[in-house]
């Protein structure tokens, strides 16, 4: 789902074998076990199989501050299936984790990651020059966005409402 060549375009490659795929998954196991990151699949209602990968992980370690990464598979783009995942991961964190900004960065050509930033409610702060090295060996300027607490309280209850909900499990992918 995720290692094709649109949903790579701007991010780094996913796991292109199956072997890569539980490289992946053990290390995130790890990393979570050490506090370091949390990564959550995203399994549509009805479905078996994880479809796209929330992960979050400390800025500061207490996770007062964090940043977001998010890809979800092409033909679940424009369902409404981010913005309800993003709901339940920003929810998360900002009432389990007790964080308070969430930082999401996004290279300048991709329209539609820093369009989706925006809708939930985070603000571009800056612009981060050559600070990612994209699929392809690219390096591209970035934009910083952040989403504050305040930020979400306000615009939350703007967003479409719950739909059916999906299932999203923690690590699912190494169901
Ligand atoms: C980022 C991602 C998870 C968002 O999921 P999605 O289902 O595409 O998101 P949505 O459709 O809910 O929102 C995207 C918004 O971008 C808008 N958009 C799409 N193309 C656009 C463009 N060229 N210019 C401006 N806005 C654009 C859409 O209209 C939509 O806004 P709307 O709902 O107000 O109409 C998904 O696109 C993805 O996996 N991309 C590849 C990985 C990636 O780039 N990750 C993010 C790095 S920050």
């Amino acid at each position: 789902m995720l290692s094709s060549a649109k949903v790579e375009e701007f991010i780094s490659p996913a796991p292109a074998t199956l072997d890569e795929a539980r490289a992946f998954i053990d290390w995130t196991h790890r990393a979570r076990r050490a506090g370091r990151y949390i990564c959550f699949g995203i399994v549509p209602q009805g479905q078996t199989d994880a479809i796209g990968i929330f992960q979050i992980w400390p800025v500061e370690q207490t996770f007062r501050t964090a940043e977001w990464g998010f890809a979800i598979g092409h033909r679940y783009w424009g369902s409404g299936l981010f913005i309800e995942c993003a709901r339940l991961v920003a929810d998360f964190a900002f009432e389990t984790l007790g964080t308070a900004r969430i930082e999401g960065r996004a290279a300048i050509e991709n329209e539609r990651g820093n369009a989706a930033l925006r809708k939930l409610g985070a603000e571009p702060e800056g612009l981060l020059r050559r600070c990612f090295e994209c699929s392809g060996g690219v390096v591209r300027d970035h934009i910083l966005w952040a989403l504050l607490d305040d930020d979400w309280r306000r615009v939350r209850p703007t967003l479409t409402p719950d739909g059916p909900s999906n299932r999203l499990t923690e690590s699912c992918l190494t169901d």
